[in-house]
């Protein structure tokens, strides 16, 4: 059976205090018996304080929300995979479409961070998904496609096996507007044959494929339920412990 992941996103929010309380109110709060993989994806400025204090404890793992192409030098201000790992976590989201949208990361850079990600041992939480003008083209299938094609399938059998997928539809992001629950089924289906023709059928069929956009409490239970939908990436709702949980708690 394939893993059920649910993992938040906080983006820009949380100051080093506020996270932390967070944090432990999800780990409080937690039974540690949920049937998804809860994972927090925080700032950096979190990541050491949480491996201390929750990664492993009910479970639960903690992201980063990006790390560098490079592996190390003259890159003021980036973060490198391995720093990342350094800290004590274990996963990281990649290509979130905030940051390709307003960092212009490329499809071709993604695959780098990737390829770093893996071999520094973190587990990539890949996001992919289109815009709104491309859905109403009805070009979504093939644009989504293109950024597994572009980013993932140059890695070996064994590097995409540890490897999450993130659907987000940016036109559901932030704004309150989910994809259907057919619509995020189909899309799913589509990308898991895409990685069936390229990795076989078996490979594709334990590879985990999160939806995100506009998930909540009210909507994640008929989201899940679809048979290729295996969790979600949650921003806003995952700013609130209750309401995280309950999204965790809906399959
Ligand atoms: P919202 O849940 O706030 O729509 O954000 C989704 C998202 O971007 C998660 O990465």
């Amino acid at each position: 059976m394939r893993k059920k992941i649910v993992a938040g996103n906080w983006k820009m929010n949380n100051n080093l205090e506020a996270g932390i309380k967070l944090a432990q109110e999800v780990l409080e709060k937690a039974t540690g018996n949920e049937e998804a993989q809860i994972v927090l994806g925080t700032p950096f400025i979190h990541l050491n304080k949480l491996a201390e204090s929750i990664v492993g404890k009910k479970g639960i793992e903690v992201a980063a929300q990006n790390c560098s192409d490079k592996a190390s030098g003259a890159y003021t201000g980036e973060t490198s995979a391995e720093m990342v790992k350094s800290t004590g976590v274990n996963y990281v989201i990649l290509g979130h479409s905030e940051r390709r949208e307003y960092f212009n990361e490329t499809n071709q850079e993604l695959a780098a961070k990737l390829d770093l990600a893996l071999t520094n041992n973190l587990v990539p939480i890949f996001c992919c998904g289109e815009p709104l003008e491309i859905r109403e083209k009805e070009e979504h299938y093939a644009y989504v496609k293109q950024q597994l094609t572009e980013s993932l399938f140059h890695l070996s059998a064994n590097d995409f096996a540890k490897t999450v997928i993130a659907y987000e539809p940016i036109w559901a992001i932030g704004t309150g507007k989910t994809a259907t629950s057919a619509q995020a089924q189909e899309m799913h289906a589509e990308l898991r044959n895409h990685l069936a023709d390229h990795f076989g059928q078996e490979l594709a069929d334990t590879c985990p494929i999160l939806y995100g956009g506009s998930c909540k409490p009210s909507n994640a239970q008929e989201i899940f339920a679809g048979a290729d939908v295996d969790g979600g990436l949650i921003g806003g709702a995952s700013l609130n412990a209750d309401d995280f949980l309950a999204i965790v708690n809906s399959f």
